[in-house]
């Protein structure tokens, strides 16, 4: 079992705990659950720490690295799981249903080998690239990853100052926690926009506007569909009415002061498009000029769709196992999409990205760059914006020792005979 295997919840006890008063999964692709019992209010004896109003970190819990400082992904995983209330641990951590796709994810990537050349003699190793014409300092951006504001009261604007610090891409939720405006004031480092499309074009509309004024670079449009993950469902995981408020009003949703909680709710139920068709990127286009990339791509075919309609990136990616579960690993699918990309549109790879050398496999597999989701979310989580900016150097550190041992002192060095696969 790996250490992030050994942390899934595969049974949880929280039946016997106290829920939410109503359920709702963030953004799109989710389920509604009807509103639970009276015990709504109640705490549980821990405290409610399955509040996910709470987000005040409870220093009482056995932190196993007590006394030690986090090395890498998996240690910023124990601090998360440490530092939050189960139901927002769980949400960032769990996949959907049985997780097949979420535990293939890391398994593919364990699966390739590195058989690196000796006395290769690279001593000094560049790991800066540019995609969609921005500079970089390394090919490891952050994904867009929503509830930022639950997981630390930093937030995504800390995400925001950690990623322009390491010279280095921000995905930015349409469910982060703040307003486009408002994570563009906090860092002037370069951002694209994930949509989740509103079913009201007007307000999209609106929506890319403010995206292009704020200054982001690309918007990214994801199209995977499908969540259904047990422990949020078991949690009854929800947004707290201020949080679900602020997200609805920073999307630009017309949102009145008398809307009760259960307004909001079903409001949220039917505001988003789950039934989008490659139609949408003929109006996206006609509304905007910010190159436009394309989130969960697994076929061949859809890559070869989305270059046809001139799109300007490819994400090839399972949504880190969030979405339909059983589709098969994005580094799996990824030689497959490279194939037929003919460098025609920009080509990225997340879900699963855990080491230095997973960036290495991407990158000799064929991918430009890769996006981190759970990482920087459990860093944040542990020790808000200095655990993102740790995160990203363990990444870079572990990247440029993979490329010095391997001999590349490029990226574009790093090619595919490196591994056995
Ligand atoms: C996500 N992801 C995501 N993707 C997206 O397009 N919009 C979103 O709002 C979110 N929200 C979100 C929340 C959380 C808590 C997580 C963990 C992930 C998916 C994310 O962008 C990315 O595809 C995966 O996280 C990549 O897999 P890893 O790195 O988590 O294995
Ligand atoms: C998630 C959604 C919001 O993965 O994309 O939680």
């Amino acid at each position: 079992m790996t250490s992030e295997e050994s942390l899934f919840p595969r049974k949880t006890n929280s039946m016997n705990r106290r829920f939410f008063s109503k359920f709702l999964a963030l953004g799109t692709g989710s389920v509604g659950l009807m509103p639970s019992d009276s015990d709504s209010t109640e705490k549980t004896a821990t405290g409610g720490e399955d509040n996910p109003d709470s987000t005040v970190n409870n220093s009482l819990k056995f932190n196993p690295l007590f006394g030690q400082v986090p090395a890498c992904v998996a240690d910023f995983q124990i601090l998360a799981k440490t530092a939050l209330p189960r139901a927002t641990y769980e949400y960032i951590t769990s996949g959907s249903t049985d997780e097949v796709t979420l535990h293939e994810n890391l398994a593919a990537f364990r699966r390739i080998r590195i058989l690196p050349p000796l006395l290769a003699g690279v001593d000094r190793v560049d790991t800066s690239t540019s995609i969609l014409g921005q500079s970089i300092s390394m090919p490891i951006l952050i994904a867009p990853v929503a509830g930022q504001s639950l997981f630390h009261a930093d937030g995504v604007l800390g995400s925001a100052r950690a990623a322009a610090a390491a010279h280095t891409i921000l995905g930015v939720s349409s469910s982060a926690g703040n307003s486009v405006e408002e994570i563009a004031a906090a860092s002037s480092g370069p951002k694209w926009f994930q949509l989740y499309v509103p079913k009201d074009r007007g307000v999209t509309r609106q929506l890319v506007e403010r995206v292009h004024a704020s200054g982001y670079k690309a918007i990214i449009v994801t199209v995977d569909l499908g969540e259904r993950k047990d422990a949020d469902l078991r949690n009854r995981f929800a947004l707290p009415p201020s949080v679900l408020r602020k997200h609805l009003i920073d999307i630009g949703f017309p949102i009145t002061k008398d809307m009760s909680y259960s307004d909001l709710l079903a409001f949220n139920e039917k505001a988003w498009d789950l039934a989008l068709d490659w139609k949408f990127f003929d109006w996206l286009r006609s509304v905007t000029n910010l190159p436009i990339l394309l989130k969960g791509v697994l076929r061949p075919a859809d890559a070869q769709q989305a270059i046809a309609l001139g799109l300007d990136g490819i994400i090839v990616s399972n949504h880190g196992g969030r979405r339909l579960d059983g589709v098969p690993s994005s580094i799996e699918q990824l030689p497959k999409i490279a194939d037929v990309m003919d460098g025609k549109a920009e080509l990225l790879l997340d879900s699963g990205v855990r080491r230095g050398t997973d960036v290495l496999k991407a990158i000799a597999l064929g991918a430009k760059a890769v996006l981190i989701g759970r990482p920087s979310a459990w860093a944040l989580a542990a020790e808000g914006e200095l655990g993102v900016s740790k995160v990203l150097s363990f990444f870079r550190e572990e990247l440029i020792l993979a490329m010095q041992t391997s001999g590349c002192p490029s990226l574009a060095a790093i090619k595919k005979p490196l591994l056995m696969m």
